[in-house]
């Protein structure tokens, strides 16, 4: 099979954690927190890859980088409660340390964005490693004729980073939409309804337009029979996996779907690369 990603470059970091000071937290959500970190350096990562985090004596897991390039020590998380390792990882203070690895995966490459009109589809979770994304379009909005968002979660309660995407939302050039499923009586001021719902009304051209996902696995396929209709080319559609992965380097076999590494052939790729693959959006 043939991928638009050479396998990505392994990172002097790949194998020995480099210690990430906390320098802020904050609750985010009942089940989120925002951490920002200080590195030894820069990671000197791509929009969309990610980083394994880890406790000693407790753990590792992949978790995205939820900041855009920068050339400052600065590593921007957010971490779900699911589990022992993120558990311990949520209660964790300024001024205490966490391992970081990486970073792994493809990502983006900012080129092929160049002179597209952008559609971007978040749901839930998924609105923290396209946040990595989002800030460099944000920043180089004259390159791109449109940029859309689609941001979605379950209630107003479960929004992630609700003042940044406000402040997204008054761009001149971002044209941002943000639902809940429902409002659970709590004040909303987007629109309710499931995140795929604008796409019907949206001026999508198919020979212009990129598409780019990131959500629970259910959302993909509502979003692609979206733009089916709307008869954007396959190829035109990137996806961001999350796979159980454990070595992120292309050698434990986790994240492997078929002849597919997600670890370093992804998280990120085209929809054309992946559509004959039936487990990858499971
Ligand atoms: C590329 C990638 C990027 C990720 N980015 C983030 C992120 O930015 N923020 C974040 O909070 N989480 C992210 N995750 C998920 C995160 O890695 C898992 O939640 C974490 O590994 C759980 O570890 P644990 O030891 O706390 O829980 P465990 O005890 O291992 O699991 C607790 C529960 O979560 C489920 N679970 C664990 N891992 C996954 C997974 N990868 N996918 C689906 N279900 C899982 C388990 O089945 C179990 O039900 C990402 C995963 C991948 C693969
Ligand atoms: S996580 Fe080990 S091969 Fe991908």
């Amino acid at each position: 099979m043939t991928t638009t990603h050479a396998h990505a470059k392994v990172s002097p970091d790949a194998y020995l954690p480099m210690m990430g000071k906390v320098v802020e937290v904050r609750e985010m959500t009942a089940r989120e927190n925002y951490f920002r970190l200080e590195l030894p350096r820069p990671l000197g990562h791509r929009p969309g890859q990610f980083v394994m985090v880890s406790v000693l004596g407790i753990g590792e897991a992949p978790i995205s980088i939820s900041n855009g390039p920068t050339t400052t020590n600065t590593l921007e998380l957010v971490i779900r409660r699911a589990g022992r390792l993120t558990q311990v990882l949520s209660e964790l203070k300024p001024g205490d340390l966490m391992g970081i690895r990486g970073p792994f995966g493809s990502g983006f490459d900012m080129s092929w964005f160049d002179g597209k009109e952008i559609l971007i589809v978040a749901g839930g979770l998924g609105l923290v490693p396209l946040r990595s994304l989002i800030q460099p379009l944000v920043a180089n909005a004259d390159k791109y004729p449109s940029i859309t968002l689609l941001s979605g979660c379950r209630n107003p309660a479960e929004e992630l980073y609700r003042e940044e995407v406000r402040e997204w939302s008054k761009h001149p050039k971002l044209r941002v939409i943000r639902l809940v499923d429902g409002t659970e009586n709590m004040p909303w001021d987007g629109e309710v309804g499931l995140v795929t719902a604008p796409i019907p009304k949206l001026d999508i051209k198919p020979d212009r337009t990129i598409a780019v996902l990131c959500g629970p696995p259910v959302m993909y396929k509502f979003v692609i029979i979206g733009l089916n209709q709307k008869n954007l080319p396959h190829d035109r559609i990137f996806v961001d996996l999350e796979r159980r992965m454990k070595c992120g380097v292309g050698k434990c076999g986790h994240c492997q779907i078929n002849d597919v590494y997600c670890c370093q052939d992804g998280p990120v790729f085209r929809f054309s690369e992946i559509e004959h693959l039936p487990e990858a959006l499971l």
